[in-house]
């Protein structure tokens, strides 16, 4: 009986902590093992053990609806829950570093707390550091964000729009990532200042990674290996300077770079094995930008690609003009190729080599073809080599003769030679001079 009525008391006042302004009973994430809350409510997880921290948007253990940021360090685990971030309007910063498992589920991050979209709003800064991403959903960065910072992390499984209807971006970076099994569609659909690449390595971009995007300022891709850029892996439009710079590409697809530039594009000591047909046809200008400074200039500089034949480097001709400034061919040198290669070197005042194999070093096509090729050159070197064969071949025949001549000398003079019997005393000297006369006679 009495523990009844303990029972009854104790659910009636479990009723009434329910039922009363519900959620100021409930903890936070701020009482959390590892986390806390300093006095600007940023949210704060120091992992020092293996932790999983779980980012709520409600319920107990949920982020304060008043953090202004979300900092976690060294967990073994990090889960964003959908919606997140949807009603955390002062949030401006979210940073994660050493983390081995990071999920960001659909909308995780989809922030867009102010009514009119402007950039004079604040925005969200994303920086992920030395961390494993296994799941990046479709939508689960969207809003407005100033910058997206991704270091030295592995990047997995990452769905299509992922990154979408962004506003007001600054800066999108992301240096020495390993990123694989990406979707199509990854950053889609908005407008950045710049768009950073760099470092890393890529297993396949797929089409459409970067899909309308704008970028204003630099579009930079530098330092890269990729197995494989699709076609249409880059569709954007308005930089006013494209940099793709000092690149490890295996396969370029045609039309992998589909810009529609304000300023001059650079393709720079880049080394790609197979570069496809039309990889840059892709490349345009701005029409407003055509019409007052006329054709930008498309520099091919520097590059060492294996298979490209000279119609690969195509390009589109009314908005662009193309200056080829180096471009090592890694094919052994032969007259076919350097003839091949002169229709493009007498419309562009480009050098073009090729691998010159007896010396192990690269060489002008050009200078190439005036020693080694041409109707007059080859027979030329097949008039020097049968005149090299006839020589030999004489000289060969006048040593066989001396020397065959020599040696029946030499018996003749042993023949002659044993007559010691009158002059036994001084046998040399007299061998000597009858040798000489010998020789004369004969
Ligand atoms: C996390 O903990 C480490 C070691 O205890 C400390 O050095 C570091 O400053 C802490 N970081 C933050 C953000 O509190
Ligand atoms: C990177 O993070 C891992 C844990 O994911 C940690 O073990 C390692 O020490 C970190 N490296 C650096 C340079 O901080
Ligand atoms: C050219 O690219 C190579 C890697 O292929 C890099 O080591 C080198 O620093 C680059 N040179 C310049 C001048 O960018
Ligand atoms: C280059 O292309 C050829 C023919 O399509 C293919 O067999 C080869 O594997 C490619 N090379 C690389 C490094 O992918
Ligand atoms: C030219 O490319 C080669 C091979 O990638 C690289 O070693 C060299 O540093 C580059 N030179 C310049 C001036 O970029
Ligand atoms: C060249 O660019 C112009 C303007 O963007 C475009 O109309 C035209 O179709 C392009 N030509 C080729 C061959 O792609
Ligand atoms: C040049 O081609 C050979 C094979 O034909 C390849 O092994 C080598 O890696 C290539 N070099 C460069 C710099 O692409």
């Amino acid at each position: 009986m009495r523990w009844l009525k303990w029972r009854a008391a104790l659910v009636s006042f479990l009723t009434l902590v329910a039922s009363a302004p519900a959620q100021r009973a409930e903890p936070t994430i701020c009482a959390e093992e590892f986390c806390r809350c300093d006095s600007f409510t940023a949210v704060i997880c120091n992992c020092t053990s293996d932790y999983e921290v779980t980012l709520r948007p409600d319920g107990a253990y949920r982020v304060p609806s008043t953090a202004s940021g979300i900092i976690i360090n060294g967990c073994s685990r990090v889960n964003f829950l959908p919606d997140l971030a949807r009603n955390l309007i002062q949030l401006r910063t979210i940073e994660l570093t050493n983390i081995m498992d990071v999920v960001i589920n659909e909308r995780a991050l989809s922030w867009s707390p102010f009514s009119r979209e402007s950039e004079m709003h604040p925005g969200l800064r994303i920086l992920i550091q030395n961390s494993t991403v296994n799941q990046l959903s479709s939508y689960a960065i969207q809003g407005r964000v100033n910058d997206i910072i991704i270091t030295d992390s592995r990047i997995h499984n990452v769905r299509p729009y992922a990154f979408s209807s962004l506003t007001g971006v600054r800066n999108i970076e992301l240096k020495n990532n390993v990123l694989y099994n990406i979707e199509r569609y990854t950053f889609s659909k908005f407008t950045t200042i710049n768009f950073l690449l760099k470092g890393g390595y890529v297993d396949r971009l797929p089409s459409r990674f970067l899909s309308d995007v704008e970028i204003t300022n630099l579009f930079r891709v530098e330092g890269i290996s990729v197995k494989h850029i699709s076609s249409v892996t880059f569709l954007v439009r308005s930089p006013k300077r494209v940099l793709v710079e000092s690149n490890f590409i295996e396969n370029l697809d045609p039309d992998g770079f589909h810009v529609v530039t304000k300023g001059p594009i650079t393709f720079r000591n880049n080394t790609v094995t197979n570069f496809s047909k039309g990889a840059l046809l892709g490349v345009t200008v701005d029409q407003e930008v055509m019409s007052v400074k006329g054709r930008q200039e498309l520099l091919v500089d520097n590059n060492t690609i294996t298979n490209i034949a000279p119609s690969s480097l195509i390009y589109n001709q009314t908005t662009l003009s193309l200056r080829v400034d180096g471009l090592n061919l890694n094919i052994t040198c032969n007259c076919e190729l350097a003839e091949n290669w002169r229709q493009l070197l007498k419309e562009e005042a480009g050098i073009v080599t090729c691998w010159y194999d007896l010396e192990g070093h690269y060489m002008s096509v050009a200078t190439f073809a005036d020693s080694r090729c041409g109707a007059f050159k080859q027979t030329f070197w097949i008039f020097v080599v049968v005149g090299l064969v006839v020589v030999l071949i004489a000289a060969s025949l006048i040593t066989y003769f001396v020397v065959r001549r020599e040696n029946e000398k030499k018996k003749k003079v042993q023949i002659v030679m044993p007559d010691g019997k009158t002059y036994r005393e001084t046998e040399f000297h007299i061998v000597v001079e009858r040798a000489e006369l010998l020789t004369t006679n004969l």
